[in-house]
């Protein structure tokens, strides 16, 4: 049996997340899954196993291994106080690019945590997957977590009950890759120092994100697009205004207007990963992917993934929760 986790798009609010403003993010179909190798026993040979399997990554890694994702097993199996077998191998793998701001290692963490406790409810499985997540960013949010958990659009915001936000009208999104994948932890201390040296007016632009954020949240409720796309759009300019964004994201996000998105941005951390384009029609959609992968940047359609709980059998997909 395999379990799934999301990937996520963050459509406003990365960043002014950290500093106790909201975020709105959607689940989308291209995730994590995780299962164990059945004939594991074989690898029981007491030199520090469990073992992890980063799929086109790593080699087993020990969760004795000294490296970032040995460290981030060995955190979330201590957390899990799950009994497994020195010769257990736990396989991973994921659809998304590393690095690139659609909750790579959220949702590793995810379908980790659900493969170790199949029955945790989404607030545990959250919490596992946060054990994880905390070895490479330091200090997440915790919305990708959330995000990848859950599925669907919601509002999170630090510390707070996730709110699920309806969607009354289904929402299109097209996402392309920069093609440099950055590191969160780096781009979240960076607006950790521009915050320290300039406060009054950092504050100012994350107080006028959460109020966009807000403003999306209630557009997505009412099948608003427009606002919505209009919201995403200055969200971007103002992480711009911080300094995260780069000639490529630029590049994009222009090109995109030019085709008439609803809304364009970067997405995640910036310093390089993703841009994300709102579009209300296939026309635009095939357009921008068209346009994006033309100019030399890896891109896909998507729609928000509706569904909380996966578990992946050989025979089919179904939804458990
Ligand atoms: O680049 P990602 O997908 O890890 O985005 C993280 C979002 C941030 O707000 C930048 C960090 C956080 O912990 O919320």
């Amino acid at each position: 049996m395999k379990t799934r986790a999301n990937g996520k798009v963050i459509l406003l609010g990365e960043h002014a997340v950290v500093y106790g403003f909201p975020a709105l993010a959607v689940g989308i179909t291209r995730g994590a899954s995780a299962w164990f190798d059945e004939g594991a026993s074989a690898r029981n040979d007491g030199s520090g196993g469990p073992w992890l399997v980063l799929e086109g990554f790593t080699e087993a890694v020990a969760q004795t291994d000294p490296s970032e994702v040995g460290r981030a097993f060995s955190s979330i199996l201590c957390e899990s106080g799950a009994a497994l077998d020195p010769g257990a191998v736990l396989h991973v793998s994921t659809e998304l690019p590393p690095g690139g701001g659609l909750g790579c290692s959220a949702a590793l963490g995810v379908a980790i945590a659900r493969a170790l406790e199949p029955r945790a409810n989404d607030a545990r499985v959250m919490h596992l997957a946060m054990e994880w997540e905390k070895i490479f960013h330091g200090n997440p949010s915790g919305v990708d977590a959330a995000v990848a958990a859950h599925g669907g659009c919601v509002l999170f915001r630090k510390g707070q009950a996730l709110k699920p936000i309806h969607q009354a009208t289904p929402l299109r999104l097209v996402v392309g890759h920069s093609g440099v994948s950055s590191s969160t932890k780096h781009m979240v201390d960076k607006v950790a120092m521009r915050w320290e040296s300039d406060r009054a007016n950092v504050n100012k632009l994350f107080e006028r994100m959460g109020a966009l954020t807000e403003a999306a949240a209630s557009a997505v409720e009412r099948g608003e697009l427009k606002t919505l796309g209009d919201s995403m759009t200055e969200a971007g300019e103002l992480l711009s205004a911080i300094g995260l964004s780069t000639p490529a994201l630029d590049q994009m996000c222009n090109e995109a207007r030019k085709l008439r998105a609803l809304g364009v941005k970067l997405t995640g951390a910036g310093g390089g990963g993703c841009a994300v384009a709102l579009v209300d029609n296939i026309d635009v959609e095939n357009a921008i992917v068209q346009s994006w992968t033309q100019l030399g940047f890896a891109s896909f359609a998507t729609e928000v993934a509706q569904t909380k709980r996966w578990t992946e059998t050989p025979e089919s997909i179904r939804a458990v929760g």
